[in-house]
């Protein structure tokens, strides 16, 4: 293997992040040694998300930026990961024949032999890129032999599940990451107790639809089971979970969040839309009134929970009077937080090439109104919820304003502070102002019955 020293960029959603501390873990293990600048290192990895067209884009406009040096210095080795590596295959070798190496999300663990293909190849002076997009039908060991590098040195990532069995009519994902596969518990449990030894002290449990998780050794053993697992265990401050799915939430889940305060009091509940008949062209397999129905388990589950959500306008055939559904239900949940999206077709899915596409104009001006929307309630929510309030915050580091220190409370809210704490630490912050996406604080001395 010719390269020693790696840089990875990581686009898309946490089960990518973690995928590149896994890569980087592997790669350590062989010697490699990872540096901050992709100008330094002779291996770059770029690990990609294709969930929308402009993600993935992105990826070719960041590739051409290496090209120059890739010609310049043919040793320099260029690979692509991760979900558009999976989508498009040795199609991006035609459309960017400088890459050396494609690397499907089902087979990560074959990176280093691919690596020693690539210099054998170099060696020999023989062409070609190698690539490897198998999608495997039995499962691929969702975890590799040896540990993660951890981006974090108090957050820890921990996969309970990939994958997703649902199709819903606009989604990409079940073809880049293919069927459920579940690990088993015994496994989960045993690294996060040694994540917790290894003086972590919040985990985030992912998945593609991480609370239909089952254990392949006990089936009636399910998410809830985990998270009560998990919730007690020595050392854990904060337990977080995504990306759930709410058709999956059961009663026994949402009782267990309710009853552990260790299980932070933020859940994210993807609805995408308000209206009943997009919702099933969509395949959700819930309606706006069972949605309504699990929003009211969480509100009287006993802890005060925030709720999030994602949100696709102008999905196709979505008419003024479904898109007004969508803005009633914003209403009528006020969701803390949003991340809201014009539909983009992707390939493979059900509903690309669908007629009814709504015009670009229109996504633009619907997205804009949503936006407005719930900008107004966040700010709302915020006044009424946490102007003024002691809340404990999770340290990450300086502010960007470089003058505070900036966190996040248990209900995924940033906080910027002064203070003199260290990433971390859980600081005691009083709010003094607060904003539609972030607080301003200052960090107590003397705690007095802040809110955990
Ligand atoms: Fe993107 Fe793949 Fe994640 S499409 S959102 S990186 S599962």
């Amino acid at each position: 293997m010719s390269a020693r020293r790696f840089h990875i960029e990581t686009f898309g959603c946490q089960m990518n992040e973690h995928d590149s501390e896994k890569i980087a873990g592997l790669l350590a293990h062989r010697g490699m040694v990872w540096v901050a600048d992709p100008r330094q290192a002779d291996l770059f990895l770029i690990n990609t998300c294709s969930v929308r067209e402009k993600a993935a884009q992105k990826v070719y406009s960041r590739l051409g930026e290496f090209k120059r040096r890739k010609k310049k210095d043919p040793d320099f080795t260029i690979g692509v990961i991760g979900c558009v590596a999976q989508q498009e295959g040795e199609e991006m070798v035609r459309k960017a024949p400088f890459i050396d190496l494609i690397v499907g999300t089902h087979m990560y663990h074959t990176l280093p032999d691919l690596l020693d293909d690539v210099a054998h190849k170099r060696r020999h002076s023989s062409d070609g890129s190698s690539v490897a997009t198998q999608f495997l039908k039995d499962p691929v060991p969702v975890e590799m032999e040896v540990g993660p590098v951890r981006g974090s040195r108090f957050r820890a990532n921990i996969t309970i599940m990939e994958g997703c069995n649902k199709h819903c009519a606009f989604c990409i994902v079940p073809f880049t990451r293919g069927k459920e596969r579940n690990r088993p518990a015994r496994q989960i449990l045993d690294e996060a107790r040694t994540v917790l030894a290894d003086g972590f002290s919040e985990i985030l449990l992912l998945g593609q639809t991480v609370n239909s998780y089952r254990n392949p050794d006990q089936p009636r053993y399910r998410f809830a089971h985990l998270l009560d697992e998990l919730a007690v265990l020595k050392g854990l401050r904060r337990l977080r979970f995504t990306s759930p799915h709410p058709r999956e939430f059961s009663d026994h889940a949402v009782q267990v969040i309710g009853s552990h305060p260790t299980i932070c009091n933020q859940v994210h509940l993807p609805v995408q839309s308000g209206s009943n008949p997009v919702l099933q062209r969509m395949r959700r397999q819930y309606t706006r009134e069972s949605f309504l129905h699990l929003v009211e388990k969480f509100r009287n589950c006993g802890r005060e929970i925030s709720l999030s959500t994602d949100m696709i306008v102008g999905f196709p055939g979505e008419t003024e009077a479904n898109f007004e559904d969508t803005l009633s239900l914003v209403r009528e949940v006020r969701f803390e937080s949003m991340f809201s999206f014009k539909y983009s077709p992707r390939p493979y899915t059900e509903a690309v090439g669908w007629e009814d596409e709504i015009p670009e104009e229109e996504k633009t001006r619907r997205l804009m109104i949503l936006q407005r929307l719930q900008r107004e309630i966040q700010l709302e929510i915020h006044h009424e919820k946490y102007a003024g309030r002691q809340l404990e915050v999770l340290v990450e580091g300086p502010a960007r304003d470089g003058e505070h220190l900036c966190g996040r409370t248990t209900s995924n809210k940033v906080v910027n502070f002064s203070g003199s704490a260290e990433p971390g630490d859980y600081a005691d912050v009083q709010i003094t102002r607060v904003g539609p996406n972030s607080f301003l604080g200052e960090q107590l001395a003397e705690p007095a019955g802040v809110e955990r």
